[in-house]
């Protein structure tokens, strides 16, 4: 079998920086770089005090562990791509902004520049595994391209290697992975590869959860994964409106339903809406890829996924304007929350963006307070949510604030957007008494006890349950 000593991986993301890293930490026999274009990302997995460019609990002890010992990172793609004899391509795949397919399909960009790029440098065979998140056949584009640019003695063979991490567990998750999927051609030379990649992986996880299959199948499941668990809480926020013009509650249906061992209880709260850098792309690239596959019921039906998350997240600011008397006008509303989800400083397609924007346009005035999201990205944002206003104009409206408790100052509402456990244990009588009243609490994520808020005199208005 191959035995792998030095991996390379190309792209220094939420993805590449946290599985490299674990790789490096669990196979100190192993020499790992990672690399990126990026320069002002890379200086910082680099920095002196561990100022990462990413927020991942658990992260930094990893990186402590290993930098400088048999992990590097660098921006020297050349240098990484010629000593290497596996490279995971790790680049981002977002949705096409412009051409054919725009708004659905993935922009392969990244990945081809990448894929020439090795088969420009590479002086040796290499392993070539597709870490990011591609449509179906992708590999088999990839390879064409590497077969046809390589030199003469240059092998490479394709693995599929979709990542099932989730932002804020990243660490846990890759310490302790569900599965590991590796997909290659089933010819010797494609099962070789594998076992090589398998042979990594074996380090820390049972061969039992290391599943192997063919190329597409790999591919296909990964766009097939993050659909389901996106349908799960469409499901779930679609019930949300009912239990809200019922009088049921969509926490007691949630559990009630979760309970039935086919079900499962996980991934089952209703929410303002998901987010993240990976649902809605991977849902819409499926729908693409339906609909050029000439299967436009199936297109129809996993496009319905986005169209409520849409729905959803319209419906609550909606919730909000109608509760504070069909006006928010001049009002001031705290949103508790940036990132679009807890323990993360991502905010990729959050769903507190699109209530902020919605507030904008009410002309509201808005306080956003989130732990770990910097400013300059809230300002980013927020631009490109409303690219006709100017940045002078939205700093008229919206501030940004240190606390929790600076955001709700003078506010008429507080919205809660994003779960942090710091919002379920802020100070909320202090809150009370700084608020204007009546003040209202609109929780989004289910995360305060809405009966205590309404002993000390709140309005709440919770997600899935009528409202007051
Ligand atoms: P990211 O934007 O955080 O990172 C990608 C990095 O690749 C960027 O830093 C970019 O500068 C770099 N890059 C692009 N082209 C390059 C090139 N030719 N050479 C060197 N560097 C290059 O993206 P991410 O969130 O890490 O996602 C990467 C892939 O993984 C995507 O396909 C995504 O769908 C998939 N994925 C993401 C998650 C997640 O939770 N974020 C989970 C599973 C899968
Ligand atoms: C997701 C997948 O979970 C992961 O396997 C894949 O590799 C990448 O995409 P991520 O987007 O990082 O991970 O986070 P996830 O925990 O899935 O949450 C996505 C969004 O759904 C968040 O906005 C979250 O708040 C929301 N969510 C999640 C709910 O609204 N309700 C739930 O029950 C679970």
């Amino acid at each position: 079998p191959i035995k792998v000593s030095k991996i390379l991986c190309i792209g220094a993301g939420y993805v590449g920086g946290p599985t490299c890293a674990v790789i490096a930490l669990k196979c100190p026999h192993i020499t790992v770089t990672i690399v990126d274009l990026n320069k002002a990302r890379i200086d910082a997995w680099n920095s002196p005090d561990f100022k990462l460019p990413i927020y991942e609990p658990g992260l930094e002890d990893v990186v402590r562990a290993c930098r400088g010992r048999n992990l590097f990172f660098s921006t020297d793609v050349e240098k990484g791509i010629r000593e290497a004899e596996l490279i995971f391509v790790s680049v981002n795949t977002p949705t096409k902004k412009s051409g054919v397919g725009a708004g659905f399909a993935a922009d392969l960009n990244y990945v081809e520049l990448a894929t020439r790029q090795i088969a420009a440098v590479a002086t040796s065979s290499k392993i070539v595994v597709e870490k990011s998140t591609v449509p179906c056949r992708t590999a088999e584009s990839m390879r064409t391209i590497l077969e046809a640019n390589s030199k003469p003695g240059c092998h490479f063979d394709i693995l599929s290697n979709p990542e099932f991490l989730a932002e804020g567990t990243a660490i846990s998750d890759l310490f302790n992975p569900d599965r590991v999927l590796i997909g290659s051609l089933q010819t010797p030379e494609g099962k070789d590869a594998c076992a090589a990649l398998a042979g990594v992986y074996a380090n820390w996880v049972s061969p039992a959860q290391i599943l192997t299959v063919g190329l597409w199948s790999s591919e296909l499941s990964k766009l097939a994964a993050n659909a389901m668990l996106a349908q799960r809480i469409s499901s779930v926020n679609a019930l949300s409106a009912i239990c809200e013009a019922t009088g049921a509650n969509i926490d007691e249906v949630a559990n009630a339903v979760g309970y039935d061992s086919r079900v499962g209880p996980k991934f089952l709260k209703a929410s303002v809406g998901f987010g993240g850098s990976c649902f809605q792309k991977d849902i819409l690239n499926l729908v693409y890829l339906s609909e050029s596959l000439h299967l436009p019921e199936v297109a129809a039906y996993w496009r319905q996924v986005v169209e409520m998350n849409e729905y959803q997240k319209r419906r609550f600011s909606k919730r909000v304007v109608d509760t504070l008397f069909n006006t928010i006008t001049g009002k001031r509303i705290a949103v508790l929350g940036f990132a679009f989800k807890a323990d993360t400083g991502d905010t990729r397609e959050s769903a507190a963006i699109t209530l902020i924007r919605d507030f904008q346009s009410e002309r509201a005035l808005v306080n956003v307070y989130d732990p770990q999201v910097v400013e300059e990205q809230i300002w980013l944002d927020l631009t490109e949510a409303s690219p006709n206003v100017p940045l002078d104009s939205i700093k008229k409206q919206v501030k940004i604030c240190g606390s929790a408790l600076e955001a709700c100052r003078d506010a008429e509402a507080v919205v809660i957007a994003t779960e942090w456990k710091e919002f379920k244990e802020i100070d909320w009588s202090e809150v009370y008494k700084h608020m204007k009243k009546p003040a209202f609490v609109f929780d989004g994520r289910l995360l305060v006890d809405a009966a205590k808020l309404t002993e000390i005199g709140f309005k709440v208005n919770t997600i899935g349950r009528p409202g007051a």
